[in-house]
């Protein structure tokens, strides 16, 4: 039945021009409709004589069969393409890194200062803090620092104008300070305060660790960086302590015996007698070399008196280090600005 065949084909170029569900349904209905073409045939049947009847219906129905799969062939394959259009609609890159808070870390110099406070504290030092805004006094007169000197120049300092700290109204010679020394004037006028009813009074043994600031940038200097500085005053307190304190620390924080210590003579106005220390270690890429690494001596009397010591009963020994330095040390690097500019990709080493 050519007809059939005719008819088969035509629906399923029908249902293939269909690009969406209801216009699938709308070609659906034009053959297997109510009034549909096909339908149109089975109604026929009836009229045809009763021996043709039954072969002409059964070929009606192979027709219909096979439009009827066509158009679930259809139905499935639009139903697909919607499902893959909506897929790649709503897809989600997977691979993108999340949003979340990815986990920080501690700055190299940061973890230093906390090995260095852990090492001071084992032996009885306490962790002082003072302002990074310092007044002239504390940074060098009770320092011993005369007027005249040139760490006072302009030039050398960072001078700040503004209120004093003590209300606002005289106005102060401020800057930032450039070491963490005037925190051991603030100790000692604070112990003394504590402990003034006692006729003796108990040892002061602290380090100062914080940010200092000084006229200087290039691999080796920034105009901020870090400093630890170290006090004990007691009755007894020699130069043989400060060494023993001092060697001892270095040989802990580098975790080595490995290495030498050598306190070579040196001037600052606020210790007599001065002295640098240099370390130098016994293996390693810089095996045999002396390394500056801080500045030391026995506390000046003036300093004493200035932070209300008696030096004719009291001495102490002073030190003030580097710990930027050290952490170069510690982990072999040798660029001091890396550690300031922020580089995650350097930073993240460390965690
Ligand atoms: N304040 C000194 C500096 O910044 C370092 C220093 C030297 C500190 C000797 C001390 C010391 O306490 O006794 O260069």
């Amino acid at each position: 039945m050519d007809n059939l065949d005719q008819l088969v084909i035509s629906a399923t170029a029908d249902f293939a021009a269909a690009t969406e569900p209801a216009r699938l349904e709308d070609a659906k209905a034009r053959y297997l409709g109510k009034d549909g073409s096909l339908t149109a045939l089975l109604k026929g049947l009836g009229k045809l004589p009763a021996e043709e009847r039954k072969s002409a219906g059964a070929a009606i129905n192979v027709a219909k069969e096979r439009i009827e799969s066509a158009l679930t062939a259809r139905r499935d394959a639009l139903k697909n393409t919607q499902l893959e259009a909506q897929l790649a609609a709503e897809a989600l890159d997977v691979t993108l890194p999340g949003r979340g808070i990815s986990r920080g870390g501690l700055h190299p110099v940061i973890k230093s200062l906390d090995r260095v406070e852990q090492l001071f504290r084992s032996i009885g030092f306490e962790v002082a803090d003072g302002p990074e805004i310092e007044t002239d006094w504390h940074n060098f007169t009770a320092l011993n620092t005369p007027e005249n000197h040139p760490a006072r120049s302009m030039h050398d300092t960072f001078y700040l104008q503004g209120p004093s700290e003590h209300g606002g109204k005289v106005e102060e010679d401020v800057l930032l300070r450039t070491h963490t020394s005037p925190v051991q004037v603030r100790a000692m006028l604070d112990h003394v305060e504590r402990h003034k009813h006692l006729e003796t009074m108990p040892e002061l043994r602290v380090i100062c660790p914080g940010r200092v600031y000084r006229v200087d940038s290039d691999a080796t200097h920034s105009p901020m960086f870090h400093q630890v500085e170290g006090l004990w005053i007691g009755e007894n307190v020699s130069f043989a302590d400060l060494k023993g304190v001092v060697a001892d620390f270095l040989r802990r924080f580098f975790e080595s015996d490995d290495l030498k210590v050598r306190f070579r003579p040196s001037f600052f106005p606020f210790t007599e007698p001065s002295a640098e220390i240099d370390v130098a270690f016994m293996s390693g890429s810089l095996e045999g070399r002396w390394l500056e690494i801080a500045g030391c001596g026995m506390v000046h009397p003036n300093v004493l008196r200035f932070g209300g010591f008696d030096p004719e009963k009291y001495t102490g020994f002073a030190f003030g280090m580097g710990p930027d330095r050290l952490t170069m040390l510690r982990y072999g690097i040798n660029d001091l600005r890396l550690f300031f500019e922020g580089d995650l990709r350097f930073l993240s080493q460390f965690n």
